[in-house]
């Protein structure tokens, strides 16, 4: 796991925009994971700036979403679909039919939809780089705590906490589903390359459960240290409870002078 801590929020997505591109520039047609949430949109605006700039193109990409509430469509507002769009797809070349979701609008069918979203990540001969953000209570996609740590796409019920977090992002009328489809802790594990981002003092816990902490389904992401290729960019603040940013400064170092 490599731990790289930034002064702030935007550096953190300059890094994990280039990544994207120096991925893309080596594969244009990889497969990408995505993440929704408030912490990647600062990412995907850079990737807006540098496709503007022609220094990357998704017209050849493949991308599949972590998550989707269930019960709503690609025009609903709150839909993780329509998130995607506004935040990125609608702003690049990536062809929209290439763009995938775990989408279930009725959760009767769920086990048929969420076998057809590993099947269509297998077809793709899987996930070059998945991009994650983080809950408070440590889940990545909707896996929250106590999910299997080797779970695969499927209906997951959303705790208070990760409710509450998020209903900031419903109006006033708007109903806030209580389930979620989510790729498995599995099916993320199984990304070649694996980008988490995250910032604010609020994500500190979570951060420090993670990297320093037992892995444990108590803290889904803290899987993350089972996988051996992962990257974790941060700001300061989502750092501050972390006991070795010493060593990981370090590291990051001397990784910079090898590369
Ligand atoms: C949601 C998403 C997660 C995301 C989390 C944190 O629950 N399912 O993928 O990481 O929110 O979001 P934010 O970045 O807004 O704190």
């Amino acid at each position: 796991m490599e731990v790289i801590i930034f002064e702030n929020e935007s550096l953190v997505a300059k890094r994990a925009a280039s990544m994207f591109v120096d991925l893309l520039t080596a594969k244009p047609s990889a497969v990408l994971g995505l993440a929704t949430g408030s912490t990647p949109i600062k990412t995907y605006q850079e990737l807006i700036a540098k496709f503007n700039d022609g220094e990357v193109s998704f017209k050849d990409v493949s991308t599949f979403n972590l998550d989707e509430y269930v019960g709503l469509k690609s025009k609903d507002k709150q839909s993780y679909q329509y998130f995607m769009r506004e935040q990125l797809f609608d702003s690049i070349d990536v062809q929209i039919e290439n763009t995938h979701f775990p989408v279930c609008v009725d959760a009767k069918n769920n086990q048929e939809m969420a076998e057809d979203y590993e099947a269509k990540i297998a077809e793709k001969k899987g996930i070059d780089l998945q991009l994650l953000g983080i809950g408070h209570n440590g889940h990545i996609g909707f896996n929250e705590p106590s999910s299997s740590l080797s779970s695969r796409t499927r209906l997951k019920t959303l705790t208070h906490s990760t409710l509450k977090a998020n209903s900031r992002l419903f109006k006033e009328g708007e109903v806030q589903p209580t389930m979620a489809m989510t790729m498995g802790i599995g099916t993320i594990m199984d990304a070649k390359e694996i980008l988490l981002v995250a910032t604010g003092k609020d994500k500190a816990q979570a951060v420090r459960d993670t990297i320093e902490g037992a892995v444990s389904a108590s803290c889904p992401a803290s899987i993350l240290q089972m996988h051996p290729s992962v990257t974790v960019l941060l700001d300061k603040h989502s750092a501050s409870n972390l006991e070795n940013t010493e060593y990981y400064q370090r590291v990051a170092d001397q990784v910079k002078q090898l590369r």
